[in-house]
């Protein structure tokens, strides 16, 4: 099987988890795109959706899928999105798209979060993906410096990457996240951060795996 056929069976598989006439939100990136091509299929059974990026907001209007504005909605029931990388506890690396920002919004929204994902995304310890920091622009260098004192790692900025708040990013290299939740909310205490990719303080609440056997499902 190869991972597009694993990351199309889990957006399959997720659509179990779409509560009936709910606001769903939509993460961002190639497995949360088979996840809208999916839902298109069962478009009339939801209200619509809260997307996490300006592409996946563009992808489902072109399926007909109405888009909420979160300010406009009074909950969203579910968050099906993609990750970067997750652990055996359910923490993340997400932001590998950019769209980090919004999707941690949405996921704090949301009463629960399916992850879904191809089998190469699980990891003992995370880190060996580069972690994506959103940061204003006027304090990338401020941010950087305050990262290789206090955190560790090689922070690099994203080259030719603005987010869709107008944001740089930065990859952080080279870090083993032994204790994800206390990097987390270290890294925001930077000033200057906007957010970072670790979501460990809200991780998923069930993890989907593609793998050639089928899906496996991983809950908290
Ligand atoms: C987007 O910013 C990311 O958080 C994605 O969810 C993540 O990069 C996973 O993307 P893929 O499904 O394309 O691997």
């Amino acid at each position: 099987m190869t991972q597009d056929e694993m990351k199309f069976t889990v957006a399959q598989t997720a659509l179990k988890y779409v509560i009936k006439n709910t606001i769903i939100g939509v993460g961002t990136g190639s497995t949360a795109n088979f996840f809208i091509d999916a839902l298109s299929t069962i478009k009339n059974n939801i209200k619509g959706a809260v997307a996490s990026s300006k592409e996946t907001a563009q992808r489902l209007e072109n399926h007909g899928i109405k888009v909420f504005d979160l300010n406009k909605i009074e909950a969203i029931s579910t968050y099906i999105d993609g990750a970067d990388e997750s652990d055996n506890d359910l923490n993340l690396i997400k932001g590998g798209g950019g769209a980090l920002t919004r999707e941690k919004i949405v996921a704090a929204v949301a009463h629960q979060f399916i992850c879904i994902a191809d089998e190469s995304k699980l990891v003992s310890i995370m880190g060996s993906f580069p972690l994506p920091i959103e940061v204003i622009p006027m304090a990338v260098n401020y941010v950087k410096n305050q990262i290789i004192q206090k955190i560790g790692g090689i922070p690099e900025v994203r080259k030719d990457f603005i987010t869709d708040n107008g944001n740089f990013i930065l990859d952080i290299k080279d870090l083993k996240i032994t204790n994800p939740k206390a990097m987390e909310t270290k890294l925001n205490s930077i000033i200057g951060v906007v957010t970072n990719g670790l979501f460990a303080n809200r991780g998923a609440n069930v993890l989907l795996l593609g793998t050639p056997n089928g899906v496996k499902v991983i809950t908290t």
